[in-house]
């Protein structure tokens, strides 16, 4: 809507940002590195953080930069699923026809997983979302990453959840699964500057280079959003078409202040 306006190509701010233009702090680069050690060598790795902190985002990131030849990735974001839904929707995405009985469909993944890493190949299983998985579907979880008799590792499992994952995981009936997690990572808030390079880098990744948020509008971002990306988005998207609405070009504080009113009273 306001995108001509403030000179953008694209409209900032969105879910959608280009990859390759993420912004890449330093939090968020030791994530990707500690998630590409769990690809290298197949381990087993969980990746925490609050609501809207990019988590799904740093997994896009990793995930842009395989080789899709050596690996397969397969991606699950209904973690409300069903054992046996769970082991379908893998092999849905190894275009294997589904089973209708659970261990049926549990078998034909073995196998999958089994001839991939035989020829080489690595298969990625992403289970966003996982803080909402059931204990019967983390026990199909830790069978998974058992394979023959727990002598080999042949695929690389990432858990990706909200703080909860890590309660739910530190509980005794999950000690089975806990000790098998070799790399762990929680993604944390970002900080006054971070916020401000964050913006820049979102306003850069939409085609321009003006300095439109003043550095006290930048400070009330950063104490209402608590340094997540998601809030961050949210206030700059309603700053910007502010701004729009009443032909002015800088977002200062005092139109930070009054987005963030009608934020809180809604
Ligand atoms: N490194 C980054 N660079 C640019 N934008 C980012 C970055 N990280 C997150 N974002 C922005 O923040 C938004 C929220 O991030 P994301 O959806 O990855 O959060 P999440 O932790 O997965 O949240 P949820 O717990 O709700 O699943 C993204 O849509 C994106 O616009
Ligand atoms: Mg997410």
């Amino acid at each position: 809507m306001y995108e001509e306006y403030f000179g953008f190509t694209k409209t900032p701010f969105k879910r959608d940002i280009d990859v390759k233009k993420l912004y890449l702090y330093e939090d968020f680069q030791e994530l990707k590195s500690r998630l590409k050690y769990a690809i290298d060598n197949r381990l087993f790795a969980a990746v925490t953080g609050e609501v809207g902190i990019g988590k799904s985002t740093a997994i896009r990131a990793v995930v842009d930069e395989i080789n899709p030849v050596s690996h397969k990735v397969i991606y699950i974001s209904q973690s409300d699923m069903s054992p046996k839904s769970f082991y379908n929707e893998i092999l849905e995405q190894l275009d294997i026809s589904p089973s209708y009985f659970k261990p049926e469909a549990k078998r034909m993944v073995n196998k999958a997983v089994m001839d991939m890493y035989q020829h080489g190949k690595t298969p990625i299983i992403i289970i966003d979302e996982a803080h909402l998985l059931t204990e019967k579907m983390l026990e199909e979880v830790r069978f998974l990453v058992n394979f023959n008799m727990d002598s080999l590792s042949p695929l690389c499992l990432i858990l990706v959840g909200q703080p909860e994952l890590s309660e739910l995981l530190s509980g005794y009936s999950m000690r089975a699964i806990s000790q098998r997690i070799t790399i762990r990572y929680s993604l944390k808030e970002l900080d006054l500057q971070s916020v401000e390079d964050y913006i820049r880098t979102h306003i850069k990744a939409a085609g321009s280079s003006s300095e439109l948020f003043t550095s006290e509008a930048i400070k009330e971002i950063h104490c209402f959003s608590a340094g997540i990306p998601r809030k961050i988005n949210l206030i700059c998207d309603k700053s910007l078409l502010h701004c729009f609405m009443n032909k002015t070009k800088l977002v200062d504080d005092i139109v930070v202040k009054r987005i963030i009113k009608t934020e809180l009273e809604n």
